[in-house]
């Protein structure tokens, strides 16, 4: 897709970033946190828009030299366009800028897709978190050295 940009989410961006959860019927998180989350200054979250159209979005907070992924979605309609490749490689930029040396992330054992895409970037399954969403599933923590 033409014309993608990536952008540091401000405040009035947060409806239309919840918005991109809606589309896979998920919840990660909702506007009050995003809104709190983008006041702290170890967080930063960026947004892909095409035309003012916010297309998907990823959150990484910081502490020391590592990284953490809160989370990132790409709307359904625009999955598989290379959104959340862009996101990442804009957030290891990020990292690189601020001398981060290791991103860390959980992910749901069923959620295939997302495994693949940190598999691509360089991301490890380095450990299990047993029944760590809502008490019944397992997550699978992924990290990555810069
Ligand atoms: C996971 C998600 C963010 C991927 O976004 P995307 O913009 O479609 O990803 P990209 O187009 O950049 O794909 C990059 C790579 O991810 C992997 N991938 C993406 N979708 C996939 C799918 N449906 N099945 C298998 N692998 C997939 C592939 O390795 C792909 O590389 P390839 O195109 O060379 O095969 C998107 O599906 C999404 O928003 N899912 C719901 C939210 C979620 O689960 N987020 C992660 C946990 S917080």
């Amino acid at each position: 897709m033409e014309n993608i940009v990536i952008e540091k989410m401000n405040e009035k961006d947060v409806e239309l970033s919840i918005l991109t959860e809606k589309t896979h019927n998920i919840h990660i998180l909702n506007e009050n946190i995003l809104k709190e989350d983008l006041k702290k200054e170890n967080y930063i979250y960026l947004v892909a828009k095409n035309n003012g159209n916010i297309l998907g979005y990823i959150g990484i907070s910081f502490v020391l030299d590592s990284a953490d992924i809160i989370s990132v979605v790409v709307s359904k309609e625009h999955t598989n366009k290379g959104i959340a490749s862009l996101l990442l490689e804009n957030v290891f930029k990020v990292c690189k800028e601020k001398n981060i040396t290791n991103i860390i992330l959980e992910v749901r054992k069923s959620n295939i897709p997302a495994q693949k895409l940190y598999e691509k970037f360089g991301f490890s399954n380095i450990s299990i978190r047993k029944n760590y969403y809502d008490g019944i599933e397992d997550a699978y923590i992924y990290k990555k050295e810069l």
